[in-house]
């Protein structure tokens, strides 16, 4: 990516070796100007680009899944970015209830910058559904899963849900909920 201080430099170094020459006439001032304009207009784009492809992501972060780590002490990025899953203790196997999954407990932002790309549940290893989202702003990342748990599903009368999102800056989060079927 083009450094912007350097390309900040090497404009104003352009226009000013021209000027140590001496009086510059009608037809080198203009072709110092153009490289000026085109030189800002590269900066300006990469400004835009940055804009839009965030160069500031947390690579730490989407190495591995993240959870909360000390569930009665949770940092501020655990707090926006770890799925929070909201669904009743106790279900009745082949009968349809709703899941929430809401990221985090502080719902975390949506911006063209910063946003959450996606959220998924498993019923258990089996995945369920996945939702994608769209940064402009206009939906908040909570999605709401009607589901079914078969009995065979459940042998041990308990399954577990887990819910997965993904940050574009701050990488692939989990959150689980152990519900009883009966
Ligand atoms: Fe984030």
């Amino acid at each position: 990516m083009l450094d912007r201080t350097k390309a900040a430099v090497v404009i104003t170094s352009a226009i000013f070796s021209r000027k140590k020459g001496g009086n510059m006439d009608r037809r080198t001032f203009l072709k110092s100007a153009g490289i000026g304009t085109l030189a800002l207009g590269v900066v300006a784009n990469t400004f835009a680009a940055d804009k839009y492809f965030p160069s500031k992501a947390d690579q730490g972060l989407f190495e591995n899944i993240n959870r909360v780590t000390d569930q009665s002490s949770k940092t501020p990025l655990e707090k926006s970015h770890a799925p929070v899953i909201t669904a009743p203790k106790t279900v009745i196997a082949g009968t349809p209830f709703n899941v929430e999954v809401s990221v985090g407990e502080v719902v975390h932002a949506m911006g063209p910058t910063h946003w959450i790309e996606s959220i998924e549940l498993n019923i258990g290893n089996e995945p369920a559904g996945r939702i994608d989202f769209q940064s402009n702003g206009y939906i908040k990342p909570k999605a709401t899963f009607l589901i079914v748990v078969p009995k065979e599903a459940a042998p041990s009368g308990k399954v577990t849900l887990i819910a997965h999102q993904r940050c574009n800056l701050h990488g692939y989060w989990e959150g689980s909920l152990d519900i009883t079927v009966t």
